[in-house]
């Protein structure tokens, strides 16, 4: 587990990680070296990091956050990250953090550590049994942020895991690991109960896979005396070949972590329910492998859904939208007071944003002020793109209710709507984390691999949505 805590006064460390600010040299009285690194260059610009070596403690990290007045949390997240990483890259055991923006964006800071501090790998690596300690300066401890720490090294680790070591109920028995000892209700729902309950989408997609898929729901009341519940629904596709759609050797090489959105909503319930946060929150994972085989959906293949729809499967590989077609309709059948879905749903969504935002897609106010906010504050940065009736007409199907995917352009906005179909009146948010769920090389003080991007963001958007930010 990583080791993230939160502390009033400077603590005894082996180094300090100290933010500067870009041409600010006002600082360089108190720290010591400070003033022969800027004479030799240095200049703390977002993701610049230098050690300077002194007295107590020893080594001062000192990392740059940008010009004053252009800084913000996505600043202050990557400053943190790159800061700690640089210790930890020189066997640093314990360090204090102590960035002058905290008091503004304190979430950033405390996910920036997180993001700073964390390492996968298959082989033997000691420094993941004992892992440095982290201690972060600042005046009030927030719970949650610091639950979403551990929350996120989990999401992490699980979509950083090979597709072999995760079949859908296996990933289902690590996501209810993980949440045990909090105050969840956990349901999991197996193929045969699938079938009870006509969930078609989630078996459809499953079908041509030796491991059979599977839904879990976890359900928190932090708030008994709050009619509302929050669902969040997450893609938990454990593999992506495209099914008989099949995908190139190149485009399947990622795709083990086409269930990182599954990831994160059980990630981010199980924060806001080890916090005791005010919220409540249902957790829905659509949990299934996308394989071709003699039993693998065909094009053309008709099939209907939870809610009774008929839904016309004429690309295998648009398969996130269907799985989650059944997640989102279970939510609405409980009546929850507002639907968020989150998927690695189309590459049209890297194509826009470029990897830099997820595309997000509502028509609720409240929904879009909560998910602002609550990216603002977690350095989770998403994107609004438009809803128009245009979108919708192009998923008509000549002979079912709804076909899987639309024409040529507007892909995102397509495969987001196809899902919103099922919330029928439920207030609902969509959120593409295509192309942010995982990054090809460490960047911004993050380890190559899973980023947990929507993690914090889901949390935190409970509190917001529930007032108990
Ligand atoms: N999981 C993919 C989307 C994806 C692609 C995520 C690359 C991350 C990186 C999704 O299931 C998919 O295959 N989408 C298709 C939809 C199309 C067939 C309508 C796509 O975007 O090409
Ligand atoms: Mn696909
Ligand atoms: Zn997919």
């Amino acid at each position: 587990m990583l080791n993230v805590s939160v502390s009033a006064a400077r603590p005894d460390a082996d180094a300090l990680v100290v933010g500067v600010f870009e041409a600010e040299e006002e600082r360089a009285g108190d720290l010591p070296g400070l003033r022969q690194a800027l004479a030799q260059g240095y200049r703390g610009r977002v993701g610049e990091a230098v050690v300077l070596y002194g007295e107590a403690p020893r080594r001062i990290v000192v990392t740059g956050l940008g010009l004053k007045d252009k800084v913000d949390g996505r600043a202050t997240r990557r400053a943190t990250a790159v800061g700690v990483r640089h210790a930890t890259a020189k066997g640093i055991r314990s360090i204090a953090v102590e960035m002058p923006t905290h008091a503004d964006w304190p979430l950033a800071v405390i996910e920036g550590a997180g993001d700073g501090l964390y390492r996968f790998s298959y082989r033997d690596d000691p420094e993941r049994e004992d892992p440095p300690a982290v201690t972060v300066i600042m005046d009030s401890p927030h719970p949650v942020a610091l639950e979403v720490v551990q929350s996120a090294e989990l999401v992490r680790n699980w979509v950083n895991l090979g597709s072999n070591d995760k079949p859908p109920e296996r990933l289902a028995g690590y996501m209810t690991e993980a949440l045990a000892g909090a105050d969840v209700a956990i349901e999991l729902f197996k193929v045969d109960q699938l079938k009870e309950m006509g969930a078609g989408g989630i078996l459809a997609v499953g079908q041509g896979s030796g491991s059979p898929p599977a839904m879990l729901v976890a359900t928190y009341r932090g708030a008994p005396e709050d009619t509302r519940v929050l669902a969040l629904v997450g893609k938990g596709i454990t593999f992506d070949s495209g099914g008989l759609s099949l995908k190139s050797g190149e485009g399947m090489m990622t795709m083990k972590t086409d269930m990182a959105g599954a990831a994160a909503v059980m990630g981010a319930v199980r924060a806001v329910a080890r916090a005791k946060a005010r919220v409540n929150v249902m957790g829905i994972a659509c949990l299934a492998e996308n394989m071709p085989g003699g039993h693998a959906q065909r094009p053309g293949d008709v099939f209907r859904g939870l809610d009774g729809k008929y839904v016309e499967v004429l690309n295998t590989d648009a398969e996130g939208r269907l799985v989650l077609s059944d997640g989102v309709a279970l939510a609405r059948r409980r009546q929850v007071a507002a639907i968020v879905d989150i998927a690695t749903l189309t590459g049209a969504n890297m194509t826009a944003l470029g990897g830099a935002y997820a595309g997000y897609l509502t028509e609720d106010d409240h929904l879009k002020r909560s998910l602002e906010a609550a990216s603002r504050r977690t350095a989770e940065p998403v994107w609004q793109l438009p809803i128009d009736d245009a979108y919708k007409q192009m998923l008509k199907s000549s002979i079912a209710d709804i076909k899987n995917i639309g024409g040529r352009g507007g892909g995102m906005q397509t495969g987001g709507l196809f899902i919103g179909a099922f919330a029928g009146d439920t207030p609902w948010a969509h959120i593409d984390i295509a192309g942010m769920a995982y990054n090809q090389e460490a960047k911004d003080g993050k380890a190559q691999g899973a980023t947990a991007f929507g993690c914090a963001l889901l949390a935190d958007l409970a509190l917001e949505y529930f007032g108990d930010a």
